[in-house]
């Protein structure tokens, strides 16, 4: 029903018959003559009706704003002084001669000129079908599409074989609650829907595929936020015979290619690499946002023996941390106001207090520096704090001073805050790998230790020793893809003797009995001939999100769910029909009303 798409036509095609099929954008009355935009995928083209056909002008009379239309007309270039250079199509228009209402429209629930935030999200995503009509939107997806060819490309090109594993099956530990589905052959039993194809990826190297993706659906239940979503895409891969060096190799060349082709940016080559000790040192984060030019400098050593005793009890404890974070010129651009507020925003992040001194004239010495806190700070602590951290007359310098855990956290966000409120960030793409994580971290809470990755993932070799006898020193051969400040992908050389895995269930407390229940078929499939192997998976809509500028993961996705984890657009989750919940063998612990949602 077309044969040219409305935002394809151009002055080539001047004095040609075309045939349009869209939706109405927008309909005007001009003194006897009709515009009518007429939209589709590709954008959208003017269509005049004259009175001269007056069957036709008649029908465009009756449209109105996203009816559906199928019309016939020829091009031509549009009158002098009436271009629109801000549309592609804007050197012509179409005088239309037939025209078919192939369906009508109800009033939309809302503008389709409207950015995102004119909108209210919630009218945005339960008339989706709309929504997707915005051209910012139809884009987004556009763009998506064009990233997973760019991907699939690249990975064809490296002799990858694209497989699917299962969605019905057990859990794989990545850390979140798992999405359950009852059986109804087998009553009491539950699917889980994969967190991520991590243990099937590894099976697929035991048989020798060699070289696996997969762009895949996985679920996780767990606290939403801007960028996380109950249902997400994994660019999922997987190889056999290469080491670290080599996958990290292959996969900064996949994102390389995908920029290039994409947005036509030349990302760095090779990508830079930082220690988990350098990332969490410098920057409180595992993902530090390179842009920020802001760094930590840690001061503990300095303020042992201090009077002032938040620093000094810190200082002196092991668990503790004490760090500095210096504002350039930040005693001038930030007001007292502004210093309370920051105080505020680390409490989030469980911290007692801000500290801070401004450097009003270092040559001065202590005279020169004004903070609550310096009468309370030795002249040797205070210089070497200046010299450490690089401090300039006005700048100004936040400490924070408690367990390491809360400095970390507290200071690495107040560092992206102020970088973001300062305008600070410098560069337009900064990617890396954060390397040498540790295998575990104490879970105070579970009093245990816990993955920092998956269960799955390596230890180094020359720390195979710590494994057993100090945990907490074990580093693993797991590797982060860091862009922008957030993590686009993960992931490590995994395990592929029997009992290194087994020494690792035994340091996440899982006895032999629940790793056999559990892990079991992973665990023999060790015996069956497993070569060493290693892969990551990158998240495809954090890629998507941060290549097109949108500020939230929904935006990227054609029907994503709410923040909590909900459908607008077809109400689920819902209640079901009693009769199913019979023979699955279910029953609701919470009374189910007889109409509508719990
Ligand atoms: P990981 O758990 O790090 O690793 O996940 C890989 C990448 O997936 C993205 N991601 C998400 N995106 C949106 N919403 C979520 N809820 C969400 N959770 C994760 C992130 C992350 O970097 N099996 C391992 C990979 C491996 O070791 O090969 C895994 O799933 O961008
Ligand atoms: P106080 O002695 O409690 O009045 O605190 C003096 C200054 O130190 C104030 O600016 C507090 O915000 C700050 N402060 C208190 N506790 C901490 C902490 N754990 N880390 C950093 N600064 C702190």
């Amino acid at each position: 029903m077309r044969s040219h798409y409305c935002g394809h036509l151009n002055e080539s095609l001047i004095d040609q018959e075309v045939e349009l099929s869209g939706w109405v954008h927008r309909r005007r009355d001009h003194g006897g003559v009709i515009f009518i935009d007429l939209r589709d995928r590709e954008g959208l083209v003017q269509v005049v009706f004259d009175p001269d056909t007056p069957e036709t002008f008649a029908l465009a009379e009756a449209v109105r704003n996203e009816y559906v239309l199928h019309l016939k007309g020829r091009v031509r270039r549009r009158p002098d002084g009436t271009e629109n250079a801000n549309l592609p199509t804007g050197q012509v228009e179409v005088l239309g001669k037939t025209l078919t209402i192939l369906n009508r429209s109800e009033t939309p629930p809302f503008q389709l000129d409207d950015g995102d935030d004119e909108i209210s999200e919630e009218l945005r995503l339960r008339y989706r079908y709309v929504d997707l009509r915005r051209p910012v939107m139809l884009e987004r997806l556009k763009f998506r599409s064009r990233i997973t060819r760019a991907i699939r490309e690249y990975l064809d090109d490296n002799g990858f074989l694209d497989i699917e594993t299962p969605m019905l099956t057990k859990a794989t530990p990545e850390g979140a609650r798992d999405y359950l589905v009852p059986s109804r052959t087998h009553q009491g039993s539950f699917f889980a829907l994969p967190q991520s194809p991590q243990i099937f990826k590894q099976l697929l190297m035991v048989s020798g595929l060699d070289r696996y993706y997969q762009i895949v659906r996985c679920f996780r239940d767990e606290d939403l936020r801007a960028d996380r979503q109950p249902e997400f895409t994994q660019i999922d891969i997987e190889t056999s015979f290469m080491d670290e060096e080599q996958i990290m190799t292959m996969m900064e060349g996949m994102i390389r290619h995908l920029f290039a082709q994409v947005l036509e940016v030349a990302l760095p080559n090779p990508f830079p690499r930082m220690t988990y000790a350098e990332a969490i040192g410098r920057y409180g984060s595992d993902k530090p946002d390179l842009r920020n030019p802001l760094v930590l400098t840690d001061v503990a050593d300095l303020m042992r023996d201090v009077e002032f005793k938040v620093f000094a009890g810190a200082a002196n404890d092991a668990k503790c941390r004490v760090t500095a974070l210096r504002v350039p010129q930040g005693g001038e651009k930030l007001s007292r106001k502004e210093i309370d507020d920051y105080t505020k925003f680390v409490g989030i992040y469980g911290a007692k207090g801000l500290a801070y001194i401004k450097v009003n004239d270092k040559a001065a010495g202590r005279d020169g520096l004004q903070s609550p806190i310096v009468k309370n700070i030795h002249d040797a602590a205070l210089a070497g704090l200046i010299e450490r951290t690089g401090a300039e007359n006005g700048d100004l310098i936040f400490f924070g001073a408690d367990k390491a855990k809360v400095v970390t956290e507290a200071l690495g966000a107040l560092r992206i805050k102020i970088g973001h409120d300062l305008g600070l960030l410098e560069g337009q793409w900064r990617p890396l790998w954060v390397v040498d994580f540790p295998m575990f971290e104490f879970d105070d809470k579970e009093n245990r230790w816990v993955s920092l990755h998956h269960p799955f993932t390596a230890p180094k070799e020359e720390h195979l020793d710590k494994l057993a006898h100090d945990p907490g020193n074990c580093l693993s051969r797991a590797y982060d893809m860091v862009l922008n400040g957030t993590e686009v992908g993960g992931g490590s050389m995994r395990i592929y003797r029997k009992e290194v895995q087994q020494e690792v269930f035994h340091q996440l407390g899982i006895d032999q009995l629940e790793a056999e229940e559990k892990f079991g078929f992973l665990l023999d499939a060790l015996k069956y001939g497993c070569p060493p192997h290693g892969g990551l998976a990158f998240g495809l809509d954090r890629l998507v999100m941060l290549m097109t500028g949108a500020k939230s993961i929904r935006d990227v996705m054609a029907f994503p769910k709410t923040q909590s984890a909900a459908c607008l657009l077809t109400g689920a989750p819902s209640t079901v029909n009693p009769k199913q919940l019979v023979e699955l063998g279910v029953r609701v612990a919470k009374p189910v009303k007889a109409e509508g949602k719990e």
